[in-house]
């Protein structure tokens, strides 16, 4: 991959980067078009990378497709994919961590205590090995985006990131590989999530302003389906991932929950 990403400097193409886990979806192709749109060539990866997963999480489990996934990606004009095994990523002598501090821990970082330094790794790694020029991110990982983000800053990487907006079902649910995990009855509760975001939004609309409330709102819609089970409602600064009493200026609406044993994140931004 390193060879061809010379090779396509040389003949000055830019590169664009979609990195992901593959189990594509209408998320994912968003990415690459948001990546062709801005570059002359496509790169996508796709790696289940073990490092982000936490112990007892779905690592083993987590959906795999490679042929399906070549296929969607070749025709959403992808024009290289990168799909490394774990021992090529990580051999046995492997030591070097990169590790976003502070914004690592907050959030999905409370309960996920290791998820964002193995993201972090894992996509130094990624950027080290395919040399892009632009790289293309999901708003659907809203912390994600933010800590990629801090990282290419404080690491100079040359590479600018975009963000791309949220992908849904029809009915309002964010795509996710993980989506697969929902029983019936789930799918159909898991829609309270975006409801409830959708209600937040009318909310502000309507001069609210106050986060106790808001949350408050939110907690009482997710908790009226019996499949759900919060994790955390917050609503924090988008630079810096602190939490707000007031709804003020830029703000991170982000939630996340289990339905059954996954586990779904979703969030708005807000400008008022
Ligand atoms: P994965 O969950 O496969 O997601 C890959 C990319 O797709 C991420 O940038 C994510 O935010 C974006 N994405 C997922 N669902 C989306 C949706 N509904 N709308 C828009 N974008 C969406 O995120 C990861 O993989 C990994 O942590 C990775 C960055 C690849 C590092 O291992």
């Amino acid at each position: 991959m390193q060879k061809i990403s010379d090779e396509l400097r040389r003949e000055k193409k830019t590169i664009g980067f979609v990195p992901t886990m593959g189990y594509i979806h209408e998320g994912h192709l968003s990415l690459i078009d948001v990546s062709n749109r801005n570059s002359d060539i496509t790169v996508a990866s796709i790696f289940v990378n073990p490092t982000q997963f936490g112990a007892g999480e779905d690592y083993r489990e987590y959906p795999r497709d490679i042929e399906m996934d070549k296929m969607l990606l070749k025709k959403r004009r992808c024009s290289f994919l990168f799909y490394p095994d774990v021992d090529a990523m990580y051999s046995k002598y492997f030591k070097t961590e990169v590790y976003v501090k502070d914004l690592s821990r907050f959030l999905c970082g409370i309960r996920r205590k290791t998820h964002f330094k193995g993201v972090t790794t894992v996509v130094a790694k990624l950027f080290n090995i395919v040399k892009p020029d632009i790289a293309v991110f999901g708003q659907k990982d809203a912390q994600q985006a933010i800590i990629i983000k801090r990282m290419v800053e404080d690491l100079n990487y040359n590479t600018k990131v975009i963000i791309a907006p949220i992908i849904r079902e029809k009915d309002g649910l964010a795509m996710s590989s993980r989506n697969v995990y929902l029983a019936k009855g789930e799918r159909k509760d898991a829609t309270v999530i975006y409801n409830s975001l959708k209600e937040t939004e009318h909310m502000i609309e309507n001069g609210v302003r106050n986060v106790s409330i808001i949350v408050r709102r939110i907690r009482e819609m997710i908790s009226s389906k019996k499949s759900a089970r919060i994790d955390y409602i917050k609503a924090v600064e988008t630079k810096d991932l602190k939490p707000v009493n007031e709804i003020k200026g830029e703000v991170l609406i982000a939630v996340a929950c289990y339905f059954g044993k996954a586990r779904f994140i979703d969030n708005i931004i807000v400008k008022v």
